[in-house]
């Protein structure tokens, strides 16, 4: 599977969603997730991404290996999302800002 991770957090850009052929994302307030159960592995989304945000699990980097489960866990709660949402104004000025997760609305 793939998983978001800590840059897409307040970014939310929504880019990735489009190219999802089987519609495994899902929107929180401020933070998108990869349902694992769906997720094909196909890559697409990953380069989609203007933040870099997406990363197979397996390379996942170390200081974001609870973005893995927090996907799960998440996915399972929040609505699928498969089309662009406006993306907020300041989402440029938190791009590249470190462990967002502590500003992450669940
Ligand atoms: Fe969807 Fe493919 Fe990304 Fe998995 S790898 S979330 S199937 S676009
Ligand atoms: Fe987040 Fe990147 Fe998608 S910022 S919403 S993972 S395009």
């Amino acid at each position: 599977t793939f998983v978001v991770t800590d840059n897409c957090i307040n970014c939310k850009y929504t880019d990735c969603v489009e190219v999802c052929p089987v519609d495994c994302f899902h929107e929180g307030p401020n933070f998108l997730v990869i349902d694992p159960m769906e997720c094909i592995d196909c890559t697409l989304c990953e380069p989609e991404c203007p933040a870099g945000a997406i990363y197979k699990d397996s390379d996942v980097p170390y200081e974001f290996h609870e973005f893995i489960e927090l996907n799960a866990q998440l996915s399972a709660r929040w609505p699928v999302i498969t089309e662009r949402s406006i993306t907020a104004a300041d989402a440029d000025q938190w791009d590249g800002v470190t462990h967002k997760i502590d500003h992450l609305i669940v």
